[in-house]
């Protein structure tokens, strides 16, 4: 399962360069100026949250923050922050986070999102969805025109009975987009990715918009055998990008 989640995290980014990398960090550390001590705050996955992470450590370490309260949005990122000495909870001692920080695979002009490419959209909907602020931490080439628009995954959630049948039907939900359905599969060995909610991923490819987002993920939803998608709509209230030209801050 370990290699399963690393092989899930390469596929979020897989052309990572160091510039890209460095453009993460920027806006990651951006994010962090919304830390105040005694904050609970919501721990995002992937290559960018990961600078998040690291970046609270260390200014908990330093004295910057005196203390606050970590809740995680996958394994992973439980040990991390656990490898950085941030005190960790979750959602059923803190219902109500005050911010929560995450990187995104795709976002619309509205501040829409796709996420879940790294493979935790589940916890990461749930603790965002508690969260008062969410801020959305990511490089330029995360911008697209529609949500679908990177021709890349948009990834959903199922149990793992008959994922073939869920698989089917969520390909005919979007029949007239040119959905294109595939069960996510790790690479070396060729078996199901297996979430840190022991169920399957199957991602979704468009050919072209899906149109109204909620009607789309509330169509989702109401499929027997679906657990959770990575549509998430009217859900951020602050998008961080950082690109060549600078950081740009957009607000809901
Ligand atoms: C994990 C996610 C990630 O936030 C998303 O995949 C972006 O990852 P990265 O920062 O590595 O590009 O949704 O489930």
């Amino acid at each position: 399962i370990a290699s399963q989640k690393a092989a899930a995290q390469t596929m979020s980014s897989p052309s990572l360069t160091m510039a890209q990398d460095e453009l993460k960090k920027i806006a990651a550390y951006k994010a962090v100026e919304f830390v105040e001590s005694g904050m609970v705050v919501g721990l995002g996955t992937g290559s960018t949250a990961k600078h998040a992470v690291d970046r609270i450590g260390e200014l908990l370490q330093q004295g910057v923050l005196s203390t606050i309260v970590g809740i995680p949005t996958s394994m992973k990122t439980h040990e991390q922050a656990l490898s950085v000495n941030i005190p960790l909870s979750d959602l059923d001692t803190h219902p109500v986070i005050d911010l929560a920080i995450d990187g995104a695979d795709e976002v619309d002009p509205d501040l829409n999102l796709v996420k879940g490419r790294g493979g935790s959209l589940l916890r990461e909907k749930m603790i965002e969805f508690a969260s008062k602020k969410f801020v959305v931490i990511v490089d330029e080439s995360k911008l697209v025109d529609y949500i679908g628009g990177s021709g890349l995954a948009m990834p959903v959630e199922v149990v793992p009975f008959c994922w073939k049948f869920t698989a089917q039907r969520l390909q005919l939900l979007f029949e007239e987009a040119g959905c294109v359905a595939e069960l996510r599969t790790c690479p070396e060995t060729g078996d199901p990715f297996v979430t840190d909610n022991r169920n399957y991923t199957i991602d979704l490819f468009f050919k072209k918009s899906i149109g109204d987002l909620k009607a789309a993920g509330d169509a989702i939803l109401r499929l027997p055998g679906v657990v959770e998608h990575g549509l998430f709509v009217d859900m951020a209230t602050v998008v961080i990008v950082a690109g060549d030209g600078g950081v740009t801050v957009k607000n809901k």
